[in-house]
C-alpha cells in the first residue's frame, strides 16, 4: 500500500492553507498538523495511516447518522415533513433561508437548521435517552458505544447563541419537535461524540452498503435511506463546498468541523480493496467552509488516482 501512503505524505502539508476551529473553544487546542486515513471495505481488509490512535468529536458528521436512525425509527414520508433534501449553497449555520423561504421549513438535514430538528426527532423523552439510544445505533455499526466529550459539550453549550436562535426559530414555525432546550443539548451531544478513523471508515462501509453490515452481516436499516444518506451526502455533505467536491472528488462524503471527514466509494478497487469501501478521515486544519484541508486533498488525489469518482 506504498502508494496510499505517499498520497497521504503529500496532503498532509496541504494543512498550512486552513486552521483548527476556534469558534468551539475546546477544538482550538488540537494539533492542525495530525491527519489520519482509514480504509475499510467489505472483506474487513482495511488499511490504516497517520494518527490513527487520535480520537476527535464527530461534529457535522453526526448529521447523516442522526438523519439515518430517525427515518429507520418513523420512517421517510414522516420525517421528510419535518426536513427537506435540498441543497442550499449558504454556510452550515445560517439562519438567512428560514425566513425568506416559507413556511421556514429547514432546507436539508446536513445544516444546523435540519440537523437540529432531526435531533429533536430523536427516539426518547430526555437528552439521556436520545443520546444514549442514538449511541446504540452507532454501536450497532462500530461495535462499542462512543462516548460524549463532555469538554467539548460544554465548550459548544456555552457559545451555542446562533444554534439556539435556530432551534427557536424553527419551534416557532411548528418544525422543531418537543422541547428546545432538549432538542439542542441533544445535537450539540451528538456532535460531541468521540471517534477513531477505523469507527468512521465503518460506519461509511455500512452506508455504502446500503444499509448492510458486511463484517456483521446484519442489515441495520433500508436500502432506501442509504440512497437518501448518500444522495443528501453528494448535494449538500461537504456544506457550501458540496458542488466542488463533487466535481473534484465525486464521491459521497461529509464532513465535521473537527476535521473529520466520512466518505464512501461503491465498487471500487484500491489496492487490496475492493468493492464498497469506507473510508474514514481526520485532518483538524479546515479551510473558511469548515471542511478538513488536508482530507479534502486526500481524497482528491485519491479519487483521481484510482478513478473512484461516480460520475
Ligand atoms: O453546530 C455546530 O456549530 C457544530 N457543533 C457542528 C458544526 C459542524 O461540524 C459544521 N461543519 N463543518
Amino acid at each position: 500500500m506504498q502508494q496510499l501512503q505517499q498520497l497521504i505524505q503529500e496532503a498532509q502539508p496541504f494543512y498550512k492553507n486552513g486552521h483548527v476551529a476556534t469558534y468551539i473553544p475546546a477544538l482550538s487546542e488540537v494539533d492542525p498538523k495530525l491527519l489520519a486515513v482509514s480504509l475499510i471495505d467489505g472483506n474487513g481488509h482495511i488499511f490504516q495511516e497517520g494518527d490513527t490512535q487520535q480520537f476527535f468529536t464527530l461534529q457535522s458528521i453526526s448529521k447523516v447518522i442522526s438523519f439515518i436512525f430517525v427515518c429507520a425509527t418513523y420512517g421517510t414520508e414522516h420525517v421528510l415533513q419535518y426536513v427537506d433534501v435540498e441543497p442550499t449553497g449558504d454556510p452550515f449555520n445560517s439562519i438567512i433561508r428560514l425566513e425568506s423561504h416559507q413556511p421556514g421549513k429547514p432546507f436539508n438535514p446536513m445544516i444546523n437548521a435540519g440537523a437540529i430538528t432531526i435531533s429533536s426527532m430523536l427516539p426518547g423523552g430526555t437528552v439521556d435517552e436520545k443520546v444514549h439510544n442514538l449511541q446504540s445505533f452507532i454501536a450497532k455499526m462500530v461495535g462499542v458505544h462512543c462516548e460524549v466529550s463532555d469538554e467539548v459539550f460544554t465548550s459548544e453549550w456555552e457559545t451555542a447563541y446562533r444554534n439556539r436562535a435556530i432551534a427557536y426559530y424553527l419551534k416557532a414555525n411548528g418544525y422543531l419537535q418537543g422541547d428546545v432546550e432538549v432538542a439542542l443539548e441533544a445535537y450539540l451531544k451528538q456532535c460531541a461524540l468521540l471517534v477513531d478513523v477505523q469507527q468512521l471508515a465503518t460506519i461509511a462501509l455500512v452506508i455504502a452498503n446500503d444499509g448492510y453490515h458486511p463484517l456483521t452481516k446484519e442489515q441495520l436499516f433500508d436500502a432506501k435511506i442509504a440512497k437518501m444518506a448518500k444522495a443528501l451526502m453528494l448535494t449538500c455533505g461537504m456544506y457550501n463546498a458540496s458542488g466542488k467536491f463533487a466535481a473534484f472528488v465525486g464521491l459521497p462524503a461529509k464532513s465535521g468541523v473537527s476535521g473529520g471527514i466520512l466518505c464512501l466509494a461503491m465498487d471500487a478497487q484500491i489496492e487490496e480493496l475492493q468493492g464498497t469501501i469506507g473510508i474514514g478521515i481526520f485532518g483538524p486544519a479546515i479551510d473558511e467552509v469548515g471542511n478538513s484541508v488536508a482530507g479534502m486533498k486526500f481524497l482528491e488525489q485519491l479519487s483521481r488516482q484510482y478513478q473512484l469518482s461516480i460520475f
